[in-house]
């Protein structure tokens, strides 16, 4: 006969009040950052194929879905541009009236309180859709691009941006943006540093959002190898060093191990981003049938912010934020 086991964990788990005691973390809206697409026009709503759910909008557009973001107690949206065209060192994306610019103008006027990330990248803007400063071999040409970086955030900075959001994996970034900002004056934007950023396939959605796929080649000369765990947590401490605010890791899921090891090795708030090819693949297994959706969605974002993020970067953070009420 087998033994009687005298300690029983599922004592724990009998009823839902119980369990509600016992739970080690809790999901609310404000773990959670909207990303949003915007583009030129007038009075547009444009449904993204990659993305169903996900809209590019005009800045027109803003102050409504901005009131509708806070009033689900959702603290920040991020910013994404479609620029009106593209060049070679992606000039709309440090003009004052750049498509960002306005969007940060437009929802700060009808709503101060949101908070106004931006994504601070070059390849929305560059004509070969890298996200630097290329040469005659392909090469992004680092130095040169923090340069540009710089007058990026300042100009994001003049039009209100709370936090600005550096995406591109270029070498020192954080670094020169915190002195561009300062030289400026800006010292209370903060800088949320997309620290451990991987070369991934998940993006492949997002860059149908953004018309931002590299013309040429990949990213994979400064994006980091997925396979790179001990890598991923140099690259944190050192965009800590440099003065970053919060580090981001990214994607979320397939990404946890590096989360939970970056939550023991620093103290800064922790973001996860959970990224357009992980918001798709759920939509289309939803789509199906084959998976509960808002389940699956609630344990995704629990599991990511059990894993050790503060802060949460998602497509699914309205659906979530309703969800969380009822
Ligand atoms: C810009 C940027 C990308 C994402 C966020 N910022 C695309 C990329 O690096 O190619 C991806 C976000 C997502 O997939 O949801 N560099």
């Amino acid at each position: 006969m087998s033994p009687v086991p005298v300690i029983r964990p599922r004592r724990l788990r009998r009823t839902a009040a119980l369990r509600r005691m016992v739970r080690e973390t809790t999901l609310t809206p404000d773990d959670l950052i909207y990303p949003l697409f915007v583009t030129h026009g007038r009075d547009r709503q444009q449904p993204i194929g990659s993305m169903p759910g996900q809209f590019q909008w005009s800045v027109d557009r803003l102050p409504r879905l901005a009131e509708q973001i806070a009033t689900l107690g959702i603290p920040a949206v991020i910013l994404f541009g479609l620029p009106a065209s593209k060049d070679a060192i992606g000039s709309e994306n440090f003009a004052a009236d750049g498509i960002v610019q306005q969007a940060i103008r437009a929802i700060k006027a009808a709503v101060p309180e949101l908070v106004v990330i931006t994504d601070v990248c070059m390849c929305e803007y560059t004509d070969h859709g890298h996200c630097g400063i290329v040469d005659e071999h392909g090469y992004v040409v680092n130095d040169a691009t923090l340069d540009i970086l710089g007058r990026v955030v300042v100009s994001h900075a003049a039009a209100g941006a709370d936090i600005v959001a550096p995406s591109g994996m270029i070498d020192g970034a954080v670094a020169a943006i915190r002195a561009a900002l300062d030289r400026a004056g800006a010292q209370q934007v903060a800088i949320m540093a997309y620290a451990a950023k991987f070369a991934s396939s998940f993006y492949g959605p997002f860059r149908e959002a953004a018309d931002s796929p590299p013309r040429f080649g990949d990213r994979t000369q400064y994006q980091m190898d997925p396979a790179n765990g001990r890598e991923a947590l140099r690259e944190l401490a050192l965009d800590a060093a440099e003065g970053a605010d919060i580090l981001m890791v990214k994607p979320a899921l397939p990404y946890l191990d590096v989360l939970s090891q970056a939550r023991q090795r620093c103290e800064l708030p922790l973001a996860a981003y959970h990224v357009s090819g992980e918001y798709a693949m759920i939509k289309a297994a939803a789509a199906n049938g084959w998976i509960d959706e808002r389940n699956v969605v609630l344990e995704s974002l629990t599991a990511i912010k059990r894993a050790g993020a503060d802060l949460i970067l998602t497509y699914y953070a309205l659906d979530a934020a309703r969800w969380l009420r009822s």
